[in-house]
């Protein structure tokens, strides 16, 4: 086989990035069996919470058909690429820089069509031909399930473990189980379990409720052999200031029993 000016050029930044990656202290991926179950959410205000506490960190967003990382930061920005053609990670604030490919389209409401081969390109793209700074964290916000992106995301990034977020119910602890054996088969680390939306912070009086059976997502950390990291109450009060405030929640609302947890949370990283 030759060997090109391209592949010696490929193997340089792949170096290049495995050099990077190798100092950075955690690299986190977000991720479930089910949709909808607060991964962004958590994803976006566990890297806030900790840019705020002084770390350098970064957020890689590899969901492609749902990315909502720019949305949950209320960041409006477009992805440059510098002289060499390396993409720029966008400044979200002081330590915080974000790459996602909601930067990268004309019209925001665009879908984003790529299939199996382009998205684990698109992945290596993001990781190795991005100028990202000197990091202490790596989150990756991933799409629900098993697919293209999150086997990428491993393949790409050496060192990177499992947040594996779900909610209390049965089919949403059902999918995790899928995901936690997807990481066993991937031989990739799970870091721990988040519990999101098991209880409800009632509106009115601040009390909070069990919305499950007791006890369902800390026997499913118990069976996937990790740990219970969180317990996420579902804060309505939380997410109204985030959403009137423009902000995610440990800035717009950090007295709530929300944000507080997610601190809780970043703080055992
Ligand atoms: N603990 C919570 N309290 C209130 N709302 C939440 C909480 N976690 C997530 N949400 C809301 O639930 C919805 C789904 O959350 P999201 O983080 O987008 O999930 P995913 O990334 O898993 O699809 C969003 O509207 C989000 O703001
Ligand atoms: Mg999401």
């Amino acid at each position: 086989m030759i060997t090109t000016l391209a592949d010696i050029e490929k193997g340089l930044r792949r170096q290049e990035a495995d050099r990077r990656l190798s100092r950075v202290r955690r690299k986190l991926l977000v991720m479930s069996g089910k949709g909808g179950v607060g991964k962004t959410t958590v994803c976006v205000n566990l890297a806030v919470a900790k840019a705020r506490a002084g770390a350098r960190v970064g957020i890689l967003d590899v969901d492609f058909h749902g990315p909502d990382v720019a949305g949950a930061l209320f960041l409006e920005a477009r992805v440059e690429a510098d002289g060499a053609g390396m993409l720029l990670p966008v400044p979200a604030g002081e330590n915080l820089w974000v790459l996602t490919v909601q930067h990268l389209l004309e019209d925001p409401d665009e879908a984003v069509l790529w299939r199996g081969p382009r998205k684990m390109r698109a992945v290596e793209r993001f990781v190795t031909e991005a100028a990202w700074p000197e990091l202490d964290f790596l989150f990756v916000d991933s799409p629900p399930g098993t697919g293209d992106e999150s086997l990428a995301a491993f393949r790409q990034v050496p060192g990177l473990e499992a947040i594996l977020v779900t909610t209390g119910h049965s089919l949403s602890l059902a999918d995790a189980a899928k995901a936690a054996s997807f990481l066993r088969a991937a031989r990739a680390p799970l870091a721990g379990v988040v519990d999101c939306m098991g209880t409800l912070v009632c509106p009115r009086c601040g009390e909070e409720t069990a919305l499950y059976p007791a006890g369902a997502a800390e026997a499913f950390a118990a069976r996937s052999g990790a740990p219970l990291l969180a317990r996420l109450p579902w804060d309505l009060e939380a997410q109204r200031l985030s959403e009137a405030r423009g902000k995610p929640v440990v800035e717009a609302a950090p007295d709530s029993l929300l944000a507080g947890r997610l601190r809780e949370l970043a703080d055992r990283l």
